[in-house]
């Protein structure tokens, strides 16, 4: 069931949204050579727990861990890794493409958030695919309003990126996102205008394109999370949580 919610909820979940923001971006801050992703996964933890500290009322947890199972709090995915990378003691090097996607639950509410980081000096093709891919989000965020389908988000997201010959992922997609991590719909970065679910005011969800140089087919890696292009082509990823409202697309991470 998609759920809806109220003006006090999306009230909450904007907070959380804003502590989600800048959390995600002292980690991109962070990211740079000789760093290991899972020094990015321990200062992401610190954060937190941190922000928890200074505010114990706000209940923050981060909302990855445990996930499914999930082993870390934080996904790292460098290069052909297109997400949930698992951190570990890999190095990040000068040139790499480095994801970061971070999901806090504030007074029970979740916020998804995603980034691609490019490390020091990267190639001109690499910043076209950072650049395009930030801007299908935007593109699609623009869909966002009441009335609008799911396709017509995923047609202008999938249209911009093929526009510039890249590939779009469609083994993955976007979500509904409340007291849940995961909620219906699906919010696919492909699709057709008119199809899919209707847009519906107090509706909150996740778009997150995900964005390959080359064929986007995945593989899941022998750890079971991290999705990696399967012809090892390097790929980016951004990702917002935002409420369909009477006033347009409110983004709530952003
Ligand atoms: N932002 C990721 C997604 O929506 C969250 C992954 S959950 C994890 O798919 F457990 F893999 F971290
Ligand atoms: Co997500």
């Amino acid at each position: 069931m998609i759920t809806i919610k109220t003006e006090k909820d999306l009230v909450l979940m904007a907070e959380g949204g804003q502590i989600l923001k800048e959390i995600l971006q002292a980690l991109a801050q962070a990211v740079q050579p000789g760093v290991t992703t899972e020094n990015l996964d321990k200062l992401s933890r610190e954060l937190v727990f941190s922000y928890g500290q200074k505010h114990p009322e706000a209940h923050i947890k981060p909302s990855f861990l445990g996930y499914n199972s999930y082993p870390a709090y934080l996904c790292v995915s460098v290069n052909d890794e297109v997400v949930h990378g698992i951190p570990s003691d890999r190095v990040i090097h000068e040139g790499d493409l480095v994801g970061l996607d971070f999901g806090i639950i504030y007074h029970g509410w979740h916020t998804d958030s995603a980034v691609t980081v490019g490390v020091g000096e990267i190639s001109k093709e690499n910043q076209k695919l950072i650049s395009v891919t930030r801007e299908a989000l935007a593109l699609g965020i623009k869909e966002a309003k009441i009335g609008k389908t799911t396709g017509d988000i995923g047609y202008v997201i999938q249209k911009h990126i093929e526009k510039h010959g890249f590939g779009v992922v469609k083994e993955l997609v976007g979500h509904g996102i409340g007291r849940k991590l995961h909620e219906p719909p699906h919010v696919p970065n492909y699709g057709f205008k008119g199809k899919g679910e209707v847009l519906k005011e107090g509706m909150t969800i996740a778009i997150e394109p995900m964005v390959t140089l080359g064929d986007p087919a995945l593989v899941l890696s022998r750890d079971n999370w991290t999705y990696k292009t399967k012809d090892k082509s390097w790929s980016a990823h951004f990702e917002h949580t935002l409420a369909i409202t009477k006033d347009g697309p409110r983004v709530l991470t952003g």
